[in-house]
């Protein structure tokens, strides 16, 4: 298991060209997402929302206003990883997500108080963490069945989401995943020593 897991992280890479011929399965696709449904957040709050972009136009769209990355049009499956804008404990998003604990009322209070004090700008930047980890964990998880990916912020984000047509007063996307097969070799990796990246205290 040990093994397997640094085999996926070893082949995970940000793959540059996908093979437009090959297609990810609906299992494989499904598996990949569950990797992101499946991950922490704060709060158990689930700030995720994952739209599957399939539409050829809308992703030619987005490519152009992504500094041009074939990854977009290539990749087999784009996913476009939002976070949640209605996070404050008297939205009907998050009502209803206290309900799925066994102990909402200590669980609201305490979000209450912690959460919603911030500013609408803290609030967005606290989300949007959220979802690096799920879409970090899709990558690996994608990896573990030999399929490629590639985090995506290169792009403009307020075309994407106006390309996309969703509704940002609920939804905003920091990042793009595509997901598929690569048609060419990894590089070589840079990665500093362990020993820099690690200070005892
Ligand atoms: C948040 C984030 C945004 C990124 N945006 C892009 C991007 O727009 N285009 C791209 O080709 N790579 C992008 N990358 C990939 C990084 O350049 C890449 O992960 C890094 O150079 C390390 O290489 P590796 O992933 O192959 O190990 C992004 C990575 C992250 C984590």
């Amino acid at each position: 298991m040990r093994n397997d897991f640094e085999t996926a992280l070893h082949f995970r890479h940000a793959c540059k060209l996908f093979d437009d011929t090959k297609q990810i399965s609906p299992e494989d696709l499904t598996f990949i997402l569950e990797a992101g449904r499946l991950s922490p957040s704060s709060f158990g709050m689930e700030q995720w929302h994952f739209f599957l972009i399939r539409d050829t136009a809308m992703r030619e769209a987005i490519r152009a206003i992504a500094w041009n990355q074939p990854q977009i049009t290539t990749a087999s499956e784009l996913v476009a990883v939002a976070y949640r804008k209605t996070v404050r404990s008297s939205d009907a998003y998050i009502q209803n997500e206290f309900e799925k604990f066994h102990y909402p009322d200590g669980l609201r209070q305490l979000y209450t108080s912690w959460i919603d004090p911030h500013s609408d700008e803290t609030l967005e930047c606290w989300s949007s963490r959220q979802v690096y980890i799920a879409g970090g964990n899709m990558m690996t998880a994608a990896a573990s069945i030999g399929i490629d990916s590639c985090p995506i912020e290169g792009f403009d984000r307020e075309a994407a989401e106006k390309i996309m047509g969703i509704d940002t007063s609920l939804y905003g996307v920091p990042f793009l995943i595509p997901f598929g097969y690569r048609v060419q070799e990894q590089q070589p990796r840079h990665r500093s020593d362990l020993n820099d990246l690690i200070t005892l205290l």
